[in-house]
């Protein structure tokens, strides 16, 4: 399969410019493409890397609204704030587009243009939610309501972010407008229609092709085609977006998961027009021998695989994805990523206080890349401390200063080679086919793990060749084993390209190279031999530990959002909404002063309580759940209101006829209500 290709096309997500980026989002979807594009430019391959900025949607109209600003200043700060926070880890895109630029709007346009022309769309009027008081129609985030599958009240109108199902707004138990709260009518509204049902066979005799992609993927994918592909509307009523462009569609704008993925298309167009050959991106997407490859997190699958190349497909002249290597989702210490709440590293903040060397690393070793993962601040300082720092830096470190110190900052002079050293050499020639076998085929945590290992060998090595003896008792076998320890500082830069770029190319100056290790080869790195004599350049520290200093407040800080989480989970409980009633149904209700006569504990339970009550003349008994928080002894000669008229019921086997009235608060305390002043009992209450 490999061979057959010519050229890699590699995107990344577009992500939402309507906030920053956060680890989730490097480890889903943008580290390991530019782990995989590093490493294939090292491997000389013709491949470009395209991403961008999403522009469109509702997530970023509903972000102006909140601010209070149009949707163009929210997608024009963080559309550069991301580009620049991406810049500074490394992210070594080709082009970095967006989706509300000129040739964008117009390729797109011409993609829906050429569909319809060719009749793909159904074109139906249905029944959609509206907001009255907005006077809108309420697509996808705009609607909230109870999830029909889990009851999740908070879901949204295109999917419930507690079980992950994907809905349409009239799905929605209870819907309520997000914009107004108000509760939404239906009203007809025309709309384009993917035929998806009718796509289905094409792709998946497609899909059938993909026995090789990982199988989270190919999870996802069956299950949507196994429940049978729909039509899906391309098309929205909101003012923010692509126009579409037919005419009576005013107020009409395309679908943001229809133009979108058209941006990596855009994108590649506007690379091409920089590079001087405007129809250099033809080569890219229409030409056969590209291997087109897209990295997105878990969420993005169902467009990637099946809605995206679906369009493609009846475009016909342009090449499908060779590959869709999603991945699954990070946590942070235990918990889900929220970004409404803080709960998430921001790359901008990170950038400020640690390297990012260390963290391309942390992110690749405990990759979410066949299951979610934890992204813990502790086990980020102990990989850093103890494999960064005390393994690869620790290596690179001692061989150099060792050659500074005893051969003047020069190589020396390699002779009859040992076991030992043969064995080194061995390791390190082959160590680019083996690590970049794992690329290929998108393993990165194994790459990582195989690559370390070169490290912890080289290590072993120079303890076990002990340079430090040698160079008082044999001084040509310590030659010898620094020659060779020199030798795999550069292949181990070569090595750390795509995962380490920054470190890389810190190693490859200090072993004294003037030209950068961005431009050196994949293939020969495990032999790259310096003559002896060479000058070896200055040697800094390439890893330095974290301290606890450092790490705890990063810690301290998380702790402290999640537990005012979790107890306002507590505060927001069942705040379940109630209907709205009539006052002929409160007016149902018999709400009585009662007077407390007598207490006690219901036996074996330490929440009830029985009481003796008195209304006016009549006597009472009521079985409460109070006991938590009020002794018996106190209740005696307490007014309290119940409902008088509720049917009786046995609690544990005692008659309990009536309730009393409490409230509770957020930590679950009750507070009986009761008279303001002085009532005789059985008054009643209106
Ligand atoms: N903006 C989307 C998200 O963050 C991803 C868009 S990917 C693209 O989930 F293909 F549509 F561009
Ligand atoms: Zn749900």
């Amino acid at each position: 399969m490999e061979s057959d290709y010519k050229r890699i096309l590699v995107t990344s997500a577009l992500p939402y410019a309507n906030g920053p980026i956060h680890l989730g989002h490097l480890a889903g979807a943008y580290l390991p493409a530019d782990i995989y594009v590093r490493y294939q430019r090292l491997k000389q391959r013709d491949v470009i890397y395209i991403c961008g900025s999403d522009e469109h949607g509702v997530p970023i109209t509903i972000a102006a609204e909140k601010k209070g600003v149009s949707p163009q200043v929210i997608v024009d700060e963080f559309h550069y704030r991301n580009k620049a926070a991406f810049e500074k880890f490394g992210m070594s895109f080709d082009y970095y587009g967006r989706t509300s630029s000129k040739v964008h709007h117009e390729t797109s346009q011409e993609i829906f243009l050429r569909l319809h022309k060719k009749g793909l769309f159904n074109r139906k009027t249905e029944k959609q939610l509206y907001d009255q008081k907005a006077k809108m129609f309420l697509a996808d985030r705009y609607v909230k309501g109870t999830c029909p599958s889990c009851s999740y009240p908070d879901a949204y109108g295109d999917q419930c972010e507690k079980c992950g199902t994907t809905l349409s707004p009239a799905e929605l138990i209870n819907p309520k407008s997000a914009l107004t709260g108000e509760k939404p009518v239906y009203k007809e509204t025309e709309h384009w229609y993917l035929p998806l049902g009718q796509l289905q066979e094409n792709v998946t005799k497609w899909i059938e092709t993909k026995n090789y992609w990982k199988t989270n993927v190919l999870g996802q994918v069956k299950s949507w085609l196994n429940d049978g592909l729909t039509d899906r509307a391309v098309t929205r009523d909101l003012s923010w977006g692509i126009p579409v462009p037919l005419d009576h569609a005013e107020g009409k704008v395309l679908y943001v998961w229809f133009d979108a993925p058209i941006g990596y298309i855009s994108a590649t167009k506007e690379w091409a027009t920089d590079k001087g050959d405007p129809d250099l991106w033809k080569k890219y997407w229409q030409d056969r021998q590209t291997k087109l490859v897209h990295f997105i997190g878990k969420d993005n699958i169902v467009f990637h695989c099946i809605m995206f190349p679906a369009t493609l497909m009846e475009l016909g002249d342009y090449v499908l994805p060779d590959n869709v290597p999603a991945n699954e989702f990070l946590n942070l210490e235990g918990n889900k990523l929220s970004t409404s709440k803080n709960y998430a590293v921001w790359l901008e903040d990170y950038v400020q206080k640690f390297e990012i060397d260390p963290l391309r690393y942390y992110l690749t070793v405990n990759a979410p890349e066949t299951k979610d993962a934890d992204f813990t601040w502790q086990e980020f300082q102990q990989r850093n401390n103890s494999e960064l720092a005390d393994i690869l830096g620790n290596f690179i470190n001692r061989t150099l200063t060792f050659a500074n110190k005893q051969y003047n900052g020069r190589v020396p002079e390699r002779g009859v080679l040992d076991d030992l050293d043969k064995d080194m050499l061995k390791t390190l020639k082959e160590a680019p086919q083996q690590i970049g076998a794992m690329y290929e085929t998108f393993d990165f945590r194994k790459a990582v793990y195989a690559f370390m290992d070169i490290g912890r060998a080289a290590n072993k090595y120079f303890n076990d060749q002990e340079p430090w003896r040698t160079v008082k008792e044999d001084i040509e076998k310590c030659a010898t084993t620094i020659n060779i320890c020199i030798h795999a500082v550069q292949t181990l830069a070569v090595l750390m390209e795509p995962l380490l770029p920054f470190s890389a190319e810190k190693a490859w100056s200090m072993a004294g190279h003037k030209d950068s290790v961005h431009a050196q080869q994949w293939d020969t790195a495990g032999e790259i031999s310096l003559p002896a004599g060479h000058n070896l350049g200055k040697v800094t520290i390439l890893f330095r530990k974290f301290e606890d200093s450092e790490i705890q407040p990063e810690i301290d800080r998380l702790r402290s959002i999640s537990e005012s989480l979790n107890s306002g989970q507590t505060e927001t409980k069942p705040k379940q909404e109630k209907p709205k009633i009539g006052f002929d149904e409160f007016a149902k209700l018999d709400l009585r002063v009662a007077r407390v006569i007598e207490a006690e504990k219901v036996e074996k339970t330490d929440k009830l309580l029985k009481l003796q009550l008195e209304l006016g003349t009549e006597k009472r008994q009521i079985v409460a759940g109070v006991a938590k928080n009020y002794q018996p002894d106190e209740m005696i000669g307490k007014k309290i209101i119940i409902i008088a008229n509720l049917e009786p019921v046995k609690i544990r086997g005692i008659e309990s006829n009536g309730m009393l009235l409490a409230a509770e608060d957020s930590e679950g305390r009750l507070s009986l209500l009761g008279p303001d002043r002085d009532v005789e009992s059985g008054a009643e209450i209106h």
